[in-house]
């Protein structure tokens, strides 16, 4: 089997270390790739969202199975092109990509499949948006409808914070076109988990859940990023808490997505809160999450190739993973700066001697090789995972390969995985 992967990140350098273990696999392509993802494949330099060069590239080069990684070229309508084409591909219309790309769109189909999600109103005249939340009272949260790198969201403490977050996105729009519709909703309380499912129009598969670290600091502070470490399981999700996500948010989903003519295919990604009442959905993303794909492809037993290309064919009803019995964790070491401006060229050393450790794999996020060395090149630029028996374990695994890595320009948490092992 011939197989492409898009993407340059550490979901995609995980993606292609689990694929690249099939003995179903004959030659895999990842566009553009990294120097994690070169040792394993061949990297081809077509940007994610150059659509024709990549549909061009795959009819060339006889690719069976398509995997985008990232949503903007999900978005951007790779799957239909490819369909044009004739080619598989793992990842939905860009008509059912719009799961992530409009949250206004995402609450609709969560409305008509009974899906327990926030109490919300859609909001395109700025104005009304203010009234609006003058009518009900902080904290609130306010959200860019369309895509925004993630950084859309504003949990406002106080009608100030929110009434700020309005004129930010709706009037000075911080998220250009992304901010013309706003979805204003009801703040949900407690423990955040992120559930992810293979889907092939009509059935989903459990593909594991995890709790992602987003803000850059230890103890949850400062601002938002992509994902500064993950772990799984969470012990706060124990699996009555999965079968609910899956029987009441991602099946139906699935199923109104169905009806609306618009089956879903792919990676679906289900964030969601632990209320008093149960799971509640906060948002979905058409991909697998970054760096939760590194978390939990570690654990993953079976082969994968066989059960993406079931997925794309639609015939994922007779498919069963198999999974080791462990934990994982990942910590992603960034570049000091990240999320804000940063520097790139800086020499990383170390990583070989890491990557041998016991339980670890070293993923390569943004990075370049030149001459022999790796140097940064991004702004989270490695992830470390390590598995192990016991969540503890670990953690334990992944921060001594970390603490091998020299790499005076880069920074991580220090505190991945410390919640759920005192929870
Ligand atoms: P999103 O970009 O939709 O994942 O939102 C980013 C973050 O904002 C989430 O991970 C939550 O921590 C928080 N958030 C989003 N919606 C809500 C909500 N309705 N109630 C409380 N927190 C929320
Ligand atoms: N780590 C969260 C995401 O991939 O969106």
């Amino acid at each position: 089997m011939r197989v492409l992967i898009i993407g340059s990140g550490g979901r995609e350098h995980a993606l292609a270390w689990a694929i690249s273990a099939s003995p179903l696999l004959d030659e895999l392509f990842v566009c553009p790739g990294n120097p994690g993802t070169a040792a394993i494949a061949t990297n081809v330099p077509i940007r994610a969202n150059d659509i024709a060069s990549l549909v061009a590239f795959a009819e060339l080069e006889r690719i069976d199975l398509v995997i985008p990684g990232p949503e903007a070229p999900l978005v951007a309508g790779i799957a239909d092109a490819l369909a044009i084409a004739g080619i598989r591909c793992c990842g939905p219309s860009a008509a059912a990509a719009e799961l992530e790309g409009s949250k206004t769109f995402t609450k609709e189909i969560a409305d008509l499949a009974n899906i327990p999600t926030a109490a919300w109103e859609s909001f395109s005249d700025a104005d009304a948006a203010h009234d609006y939340i003058e009518e009900m009272g902080a904290p609130i949260v306010i959200k860019a409808d369309g895509l925004a790198a993630g950084k859309g969201v504003v949990v406002a403490e106080t009608l100030d914070d929110a009434h700020t977050a309005i004129t930010a996105i709706m009037e000075d729009k911080i998220h250009g076109a992304a901010g013309t519709t706003v979805v204003i909703e009801e703040c949900l309380f407690g423990e955040e988990i992120s559930v992810f499912a293979l889907c092939d129009g009509l059935d989903a598969l459990y593909l594991g859940c995890a709790a992602d670290h987003k803000r850059v600091y230890d103890n949850d502070l400062g601002p938002n990023t992509g994902g500064m470490g993950a772990i799984s399981p969470p012990p706060w999700a124990p699996p009555p808490i999965i079968d609910a996500a899956m029987d009441q948010i991602i099946r139906p989903a699935l199923a109104a997505m169905v009806a609306r003519g618009i089956p879903f295919r792919g990676f679906l990604f289900a964030g969601l809160m632990l209320t008093d009442t149960g799971p509640s959905l906060i948002e979905f993303n058409v991909r697998f999450g970054d760096p939760e794909c590194e978390t939990l492809l570690p654990l993953l037993r079976s082969d994968i190739l066989p059960v993406l290309f079931a997925a794309a064919d639609g015939q994922l009803m007779n498919v069963d993973l198999r999974w080791k019995p462990e934990a994982s964790a990942t910590v992603v070491m960034c570049a000091k700066g990240y999320p804000g401006p940063y520097a790139t060229g800086s020499e990383i050393f170390g990583l070989e001697e890491a990557g041998r450790l016991p339980g670890i794999n070293i993923f390569h996020a943004g990075t370049m090789a030149e001459e022999g060395s790796i140097l940064a090149n991004g702004g989270r630029v490695l992830a470390i995972n390590a598995t192990g028996g016991t969540l503890g374990e670990a953690v334990g695994r992944a921060y001594a390969a970390v603490d091998m890595i020299e790499w005076p320009d880069g920074f991580c948490r220090r505190d991945i995985g410390k919640k759920a092992l005192h929870f």
